[in-house]
Formats: C-alpha cells, sequence, structure tokens
C-alpha cells in the first residue's frame, strides 16, 4: 500500500510477525498515515481491535479520519510511552500485538512546514509533539558548546561534533539560529562537500533525538510493553539506525535471559524469570526491490519477539 503521505516499510514482514491471532487486541505505537495499522485492520476479524497512538496531530487528524467508519478502530493523539495509560483507558490488561515504526514518517520529511526537513527553509522546531515547549532552535541559541558537541556525538555519532558546536557558537554572538537553513549553513561551512548530506542529517537527527527524548521514551515503551503482551502476544519494532536498534537488541536479549548473577556466583540467586522469546535471530531488512521502490526504507531493521 502506497499512499501520497508514507509508504509503509516492511509492511508483509511486520504483519506476519505480529497477528498471531485475528481476534486479537492490537497496539500501533506509530499510526502516522495508516499504513501499518490498514494493514492490521485487514488481517483482524470483527472481532478484533486495534488501538493506535501518534504524537504528531497531522498524522493523527489524518489517519483518525481515514478509519472513522472502522468500529474496531481506536486512536490517541499521545506519545506511545503512554501505552499503560491508553490500556487502562480502554480496559485493556493485555495486548496480543505491539508494533511500533519508529521514526518520522515522509510527510514529516518533505513538508517543509513540519520543519523536520534541513533541504529548505522552515522554523528550526524539530518537535513532533508540538505541545512540547523547547525546540531545536533553543537549544542550538542556548546549550553551551560542551552540550551541543555531547548531543551530537551521542545521538548523531558525528566525530566532527566539537568544530559543529564551536561554529554553532561563535555565529549564534552574530545572528540567531531560527531556520532549518541558518543551521545547514553553519553546519555546511565546516563540512568537506562530500559528507555534508551524511553529516547534516546526522546533525538533524541528533536535535530530533535529543528534543523528543526518543531513546528513553523508547526504552520506557519497551519495559510495559512487555508487562503488557499476553502470553504468546508478539512485539515487533522497525528502527532506522544504530542507537535505536541497539535499544530495541538489549532489551529483547534481556528479556530472554534467566539469570543476570554475576559470572563467578556459584548458584543462581536472582530469580530472573525470561519473558520473551525472540524470533528474529538477525534482523529482518527490505530486500532489493522495496529499497528500490522506497529508498527510506534502506536502512529499516525489523525485530520481532514473542511473550512467553
Ligand atoms: C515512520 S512513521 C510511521 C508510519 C506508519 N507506520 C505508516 O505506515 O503510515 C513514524 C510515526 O511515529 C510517530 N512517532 C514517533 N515517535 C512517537 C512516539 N514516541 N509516540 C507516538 N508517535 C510517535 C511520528 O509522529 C510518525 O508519524
Amino acid at each position: 500500500m502506497i499512499n501520497d503521505h508514507h509508504t509503509p516499510v516492511l509492511l508483509n514482514e511486520s504483519l506476519e510477525f505480529l497477528v498471531a491471532d485475528s481476534n486479537g487486541i492490537y497496539f500501533d505505537g506509530t499510526l502516522g498515515f495508516g499504513g501499518h495499522s490498514d494493514g492490521i485492520l485487514t488481517k483482524i476479524s470483527n472481532e478484533g481491535t486495534l488501538v493506535a497512538t501518534d504524537v504528531d496531530a497531522d498524522a493523527f487528524d489524518y489517519s483518525k479520519k481515514k478509519f472513522s467508519s472502522d468500529k474496531r478502530f481506536k486512536s490517541y493523539n499521545l506519545n506511545f510511552s503512554q501505552i499503560d495509560i491508553i490500556a487502562k483507558i480502554e480496559s485493556i490488561k493485555f495486548f496480543d500485538g505491539i508494533f511500533a515504526d519508529l521514526g518520522v514518517s515522509s510527510f514529516q520529511l518533505d513538508n517543509a512546514s513540519a520543519g523536520f526537513t534541513y533541504r529548505s527553509e522552515a522554523k528550526l522546531d524539530l518537535r513532533m509533539d508540538k505541545k512540547k515547549v523547547i525546540t531545536a532552535a533553543d537549544v542550538v541559541n542556548s546549550f553551551s558548546e560542551e552540550e551541543l558537541a555531547k548531543i551530537f556525538f551521542e545521538f548523531g555519532e558525528e566525530r566532527n561534533s566539537r568544530l559543529i558546536a564551536k561554529k554553532i557558537c561563535e555565529r549564534r554572538k552574530e545572528k540567531k539560529i531560527e531556520t532549518t537553513l541558518d543551521l545547514s549553513e553553519i553546519v555546511s561551512s565546516v563540512t568537506p562537500f562530500k559528507l555534508r548530506t551524511k553529516t547534516l542529517s546526522k546533525i538533524f537527527q541528533a536535535l530530533r533525538i535529543f528534543i523528543n527524548d526518543e531513546l528513553e521514551i523508547l526504552k520506557s515503551f519497551l519495559n510495559k510493553s512487555v508487562e503488557l503482551l499476553s502470553s504468546g502476544g508478539r512485539i515487533v519494532i522497525i528502527s532506522y539506525h544504530s542507537l535505536e536498534d541497539r535499544i530495541v537488541k538489549d532489551i529483547f536479549k534481556y528479556e530472554t535471559l534467566d539469570c543476570i548473577c554475576p559470572k563467578d556466583y556459584p548458584v543462581c540467586k536472582c530469580d530472573k524469570v525470561p519473558r520473551l522469546k525472540i524470533l528474529t535471530k538477525k534482523p529482518v531488512i527490505p530486500n532489493t526491490d522495496e529499497i528500490k521502490n522506497n529508498v527510506r526504507s534502506r536502512s529499516a531493521k525489523l525485530r520481532a519477539a514473542e511473550r512467553i
């Protein structure tokens, strides 16, 4: 399914892992433009339920309208880390499948007004949830050189983080940094031409992760999800960069362990109970056809696990 706003990534693979019970209750934490939700609704029966969330108001409004006539569909304009609260509101004890397709949609990336792209002029914002107070402009105009370098290094894995942070601090003394192009121009001025696109996407990614607290929110969502899965229920996560993928991999791995005692303990004293069985030994990635048709799928990695 391709729509004008976003082409769902690894759609068949996601549904294959996620929907094991067609009468089940499912959660799509990243509703977006409804590509995966549409697939879930097609696969579940009239007895099934899909609860979906998105922090982005535009995506949420679009998809809420799109599925408005489907009684099996419930939606919330909330962060997926509030899955426990949503479950309470819906009187749901356990989900049979929990899904998230992380990051931003093509609509958010392509639309200058959404402020996520460094390619066209827009206010330097990068908030997915516009109710949040701090924007990317606030960060680049007020954080110290060390703090900025740390954000670029930790969340963008950018080697030139110190030099870029230094240049930002010099330039903001002359003029406030207000737009995406203001920032792109400063980053480009200290980056060799052939590395510009890569560096710009790393710097924007780092700011986006920081502004939206994406990594901590992902950890909280995954931990709550394990609690909220029914026995035999599935969790399927698609990530687009190594920092997210590592979190998914590590939390899944931890949940498979039956002992976390230090190696030199002669007997186990931890009472750790494994709660997940991993279904994807290696992450599932798009095939060459999918990448050819949707270049944004190229960095996708899908991991799936089942609640024991
Ligand atoms: C890659 S898109 C999802 C696209 C969707 N699967 C589809 O096929 O249309 C990611 C979506 O997740 C939303 N999002 C990202 N982080 C979120 C979070 N923590 N809570 C809720 N929504 C989030 C973004 O606003 C965006 O709309």
